[in-house]
């Protein structure tokens, strides 16, 4: 039998082979790419999820959650001298070379829109600076603080592994030493239209999507890098996304909090800033700790208030985690994560042609990194200011835009400004009264933090005019 044949049966078997229905009319390589993508397909993965799909989302049981323990912002003298103590020892961690920093940037970043890997998005509300050297600015920044090459690692997909290499090639990674950089591919898994069909998404591929950032854990170990942690004497991961340009990488303070509190996955999370703000809550469940996403949250539940108003649920997890590598290793090692739906539109090839659906007609599957956290034998969620920390990348337009995420990237360097003496802007000019505020971009390795920014800006040494770019 041919391998065309042995390929056309076993999808038969399942219910799939209407993606050969125009197998005739393929050229020699086309048929080869096809079945190349045929013997991806997991048919065993493929029937849960079409069951699944049958069986609809399961809805959340009521009762069994509670809101997650959190380590609030310093308010007092004894706090502060904790948070201090903390970034002691974070710092401690960093010199001694036991910390790597680990980008997720495999999504298909479809709301935004943009052609090519999201990382090259230019963000930067000066000088347009992308969020890949964000990202490489700021651990480079940290390397020199601490005297330490900190190792990055990437993970991207299929759709976008070749135009992030090519990037950071291009860029002579930021400044970074490429043996320092480890990229790898996260795993593809097919989508569904919505009666469990799979679709072509071009006359020779079946489509796909990456498998979500959960994916990222077993990508480590099977990709080699948390083989080569292990060869640098990596202990502990600062896990953070492509999109949010505020992130602060490595951060002292949280490592040295996740370690002194014995935790092996840690969030920091935020007070959320409305029912409907679509963030997972960090919560307890079944005595486990664990993040709701926003869609899985009942309404009862999103819409719970304290006795003093303030939401029940409002831990919000920015996913910015610490894990430390050995339980990065045994949750990969125990297989794969639950998996979520989501609907989507997907175009199609169908009949010599591609179409763009209006309306949602597949659903994606996906895993999430926080459905590791149950595994943890102990987590932390610390408490971060949102000013600081989170200005999410996920739209063209409206709620976390563009607009959105540079507007609170100025505003957080106009604050480190103003915290650095630097006077706000004379009256007529931009920023007075009634006038836009001034536009500013301070880049990491100009200043990683405002007390660093504190150090170098005379008070009153400039004035700030419409636009200023420092770095
Ligand atoms: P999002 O959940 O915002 O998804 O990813 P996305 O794919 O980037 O964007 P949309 O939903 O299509 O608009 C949050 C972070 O997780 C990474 C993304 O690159 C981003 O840093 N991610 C997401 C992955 O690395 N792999 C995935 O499969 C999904």
């Amino acid at each position: 039998m041919s391998k065309f044949e042995q390929t056309y049966r076993v999808h038969q078997r399942h219910g799939q082979e209407h993606i050969f229905a125009d197998w005739d009319e393929l050229s020699p390589e086309q048929r080869e790419e096809l079945l190349a993508d045929c013997a991806r397909i997991d048919f065993d993965w493929l029937a849960q999820r079409r069951k699944e799909l049958r069986d609809g989302p399961t809805a959340m049981p009521a009762g069994m959650i509670e809101p997650a323990p959190v380590v609030s912002l310093p308010q007092t003298e004894a706090e502060r001298g904790q948070w201090n103590a903390a970034r002691d020892a974070g710092e401690e961690l960093l010199r001694r070379g036991k910390i790597a920093a680990f980008l997720v940037a495999g999504g298909q970043g479809t709301r935004l829109g943009f052609q090519g890997p999201k990382g090259c998005f230019p963000v930067g509300p000066v000088s347009g600076r992308t969020l890949f050297q964000w990202h490489a600015e700021q651990i480079l920044a940290r390397s020199r603080r601490h005297g330490v090459s900190i190792p990055l690692y990437i993970m991207t997909s299929r759709e976008n592994d070749r135009g992030t290499r090519a990037f950071f090639e291009e860029k002579s990674f930021f400044g970074l030493n490429p043996s320092d950089v480890f990229f790898f591919q996260q795993e593809m898994v097919p989508c569904l239209d919505l009666n469990g069909k799979l679709l072509l998404s071009s006359p020779s591929t079946v489509a796909m999507n990456p498998n979500g950032h959960g994916g990222s854990l077993s990508g480590l170990r099977t990709s080699g890098a948390i083989r080569d942690m292990r060869g640098r004497g990596v202990e502990f991961i600062s896990y953070f996304q492509v999109d949010n340009p505020l992130v602060t990488i490595c951060d002292p303070v949280f490592i040295g909090r996740h370690v002194q509190s014995g935790s092996e996955m840690s969030c920091k999370v935020l007070e959320k800033n409305s029912p409907s703000e679509r963030i997972g809550v960090a919560c307890v469940m079944n005595g486990k700790p664990a993040v709701i996403e926003y869609m899985d949250l009942d309404e009862a539940a999103r819409q719970a208030r304290e006795a003093d108003g303030r939401l029940k649920f409002r831990a919000g997890s920015i996913a910015i985690h610490v894990l430390n590598v050995d339980f990065v290793d045994r949750v990969a090692a125990g297989g794969v994560l639950p998996w979520h739906q989501s609907r989507k539109k997907v175009p199609y090839f169908t009949g010599n042609r591609l179409i763009k659906p209006e309306t949602e007609n597949a659903v994606k599957f996906e895993t999430f990194v926080f459905d590791a956290l149950p595994q943890a034998e102990k987590s932390l969620n610390l408490e971060v200011a949102r000013e600081q920390e989170f200005a999410p990348l996920k739209n063209a337009r409206g709620v976390d835009s563009v607009q959105s995420c540079r507007e609170l990237l100025s505003r957080r360097f106009r604050r480190w400004l103003s915290g650095a003496g630097v006077p706000p802007p004379v009256s007529g000019r931009p920023g007075s009264a009634g006038a836009p505020e001034p536009v500013v971009e301070i880049s990491p390795l100009y200043s990683l933090d405002a007390g660093e920014l504190a150090r170098k800006v005379k008070p009153g040494g400039f004035q700030l005019e419409r636009f200023l770019l420092l770095g």
